[in-house]
């Protein structure tokens, strides 16, 4: 059920391109809990985020992230975050207590993973998007980890692996 549960089940967390939301599907299935996407929500209300970024710039499309994740994480289940999520310290403050799975993926594979994707932070003027990958990657890395219960990889192998191996885990 989507009943209020007080906490997640599990969230995922991790770099654009992860496999947090196509992971975070399938594990929902597998255990037979609700999955909501902070992604998918925010696009629900407010529209393709790539128009929210243009629109009303990052600090709001941030604000709007925030107040989102907050009401997600009250529902319960599975949850994946967007990538820029745990960034804010009232939703790491939030995820204390709760199982954390941070997605991994190599740089090698991400520019594969996201051709063809719209995502605003990775197509800012003529920068490479694979570079800007890194970079915030990088940057965001140690905090992805400090809030983090468990880590896999998700670059090679079929997706379903690591569904499994994220179930086992739960
Ligand atoms: C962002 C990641 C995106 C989305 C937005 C910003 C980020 O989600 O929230 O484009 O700051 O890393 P995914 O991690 O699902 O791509």
């Amino acid at each position: 059920s989507s009943e209020p549960s007080g906490r997640p089940a599990l969230v995922l967390i991790g770099p654009m391109g992860a496999g947090k939301t196509s992971i975070g599907r399938r594990v929902a299935r597998a255990l037979g809990l609700p999955f909501r996407d902070t992604d998918s929500e925010i696009v629900k209300e407010h529209g393709p985020i790539p128009e929210i970024f243009e629109r009303l710039g990052e600090p709001a499309f941030r604000a709007i992230e925030h107040d989102t994740v907050r009401r997600v994480i009250g529902e319960g289940g599975i949850i994946a975050l967007g990538g820029g999520a745990p960034m804010h310290p009232d939703t790491r403050a939030a995820l204390r207590g709760t199982p954390v799975v941070l997605l991994t993926v190599a740089e090698h594979v991400i520019a594969a993973r996201i051709r063809g994707q719209k995502r605003p932070l990775l197509n800012r003027d003529d920068r490479d998007p694979v570079a800007e990958w890194t970079r915030i990657r990088d940057e965001r890395m140690p905090v992805y980890e400090s809030v983090s219960s468990v880590v896999f990889d998700t670059s090679s192998g079929p997706m379903q692996g690591v569904v499994d191996r994220i179930v086992a885990w739960a």
